[in-house]
């Protein structure tokens, strides 16, 4: 700091010198220069003091110099979604110090594409969305979910998908049933306080979703592939293998849990409302990848085309896919559930 001190003045001497035009230059440079050293020398006493005080404040006040600084650089602490500046305790940012970051979080249900679409956003070179983090230790209380998200946003969470000092965009993606419903007051206070984006990634057709539900349990005892089990696959033949199942439908409780399903999307929505947040359908983004533009203009990103390996599981007819398609029909017929059977996509 007191070298730079020192560049500083040695450039302003050099615009200021003209001297010979008049004393009266001279004599406030030479008052200026006085006035610049009596501050430099408070400043050696200051250093000194703090050195000797605890390290907890020394590294309290860089960090808060750091933010001023970085601040500085034109970015407006009312900015939205509000920027931050991490200063991790496991790594430094090191040139990416003051490229403010962005907090999301995105709220899904099982089997909604919300694998595939966290592959997508990870294919950004500036995003780090860290799976699926809530394991039931996480999730105990509270106190274990808070403390499990300032790490994820301290940058602090180490998994495949982080991408440490030049992330601008860091999140996770979070089940509803895995502690969202349970502590939804506590859990909103703590992203409007900070500032975390929700991006909400749903499925319009839940009948298909119950479908990968179903066929995604069975197999996680079947193994079907070489007696592994996968819940998402990167071939076209593992893919086949492991359409290949036919789940049969409880028909008599077919209605019941679709409306469960829906009643669990509209809780979320109005629990999140005073929150920032996107709402993104699933079957949108597989017909239009320009959605894709929407959540990089949410999440203030640079522009990327974005890539998944993935391979869909179920595509093609719902009908093939379901072992009592004919229960199924007569379950859903004249309810508002009926559209699901017939809606079909292209992939
Ligand atoms: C939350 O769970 C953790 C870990 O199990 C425990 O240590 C802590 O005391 C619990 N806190 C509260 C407030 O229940
Ligand atoms: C994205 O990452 C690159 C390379 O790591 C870095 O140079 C760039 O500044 C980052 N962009 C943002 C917006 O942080
Ligand atoms: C399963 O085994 C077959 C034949 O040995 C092989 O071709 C295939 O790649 C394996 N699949 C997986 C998912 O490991
Ligand atoms: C369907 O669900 C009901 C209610 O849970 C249950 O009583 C019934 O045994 C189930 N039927 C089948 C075929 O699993
Ligand atoms: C695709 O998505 C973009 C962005 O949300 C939207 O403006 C556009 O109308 C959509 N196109 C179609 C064909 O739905």
């Amino acid at each position: 700091m007191a070298e730079d001190i020192i560049c500083f003045l040695n450039k302003d001497e050099l615009v200021i010198k003209a001297p010979k035009k008049s004393p009266m230059v001279l004599r406030m440079v030479v008052l200026l220069f006085a006035m610049v050293c009596g501050v430099y020398i408070c400043l050696i006493c200051l250093r000194q003091q703090t050195s000797s005080s605890s390290k907890i404040r020394l590294l309290n006040v860089r960090v808060n110099d750091e933010e001023q600084h970085c601040r500085a650089n034109g970015i407006e602490k009312w900015e939205t979604p509000p920027v931050h500046f991490p200063k991790p305790k496991t790594f430094s940012r090191e040139e990416c110090v003051c490229n403010p970051v962005r907090f999301f979080a995105i709220l899904s249900m099982q089997r909604s594409g919300s694998g595939w679409f966290e592959t997508l956003l990870n294919s950004h070179m500036n995003v780090s969305s860290n799976g699926e983090i809530f394991s039931k230790e996480r999730r105990r209380n509270v106190s274990t979910i808070i403390n499990t998200l300032d790490k994820v946003y301290n940058l602090d969470f180490f998994t495949s998908a982080s991408k440490n000092e030049c992330t601008a965009a860091v999140g996770f993606k979070w089940m509803l049933n895995q502690g969202v419903m349970q502590h939804p007051k506590e859990i909103v206070e703590y992203f409007d306080e900070r500032g975390v984006s929700a991006i909400f990634l749903f499925r319009r057709n839940l009948l298909r979703r119950m479908i990968s539900v179903l066929a995604n349990v069975y197999d996680s005892q079947a193994k079907l592939l070489n007696g592994t089990h996968k819940s998402h696959v990167h071939s076209s033949k593992d893919a086949q293998i492991l359409a290949k199942y036919k789940p049969k439908v409880n028909a008599s409780i077919l209605v019941h849990n679709l409306k469960q399903a829906e009643k669990t999307t509209t809780r979320a929505l109005e629990y999140f409302k005073s929150t920032r947040h996107i709402v993104l359908y699933y079957e949108d983004i597989v017909n239009n990848r320009t959605k894709l533009v929407d959540v990089q203009d949410f999440l203030r990103l640079p522009y990327r085309e974005l890539t998944s390996r993935q391979v869909k599981i179920h595509s093609g007819p719902l009908s093939k896919q379901i072992d009592n398609w004919g229960g199924v029909q007569k379950a859903l017929e004249g309810t508002s559930y009926e559209h699901f059977l017939h809606v079909d996509y292209q992939l």
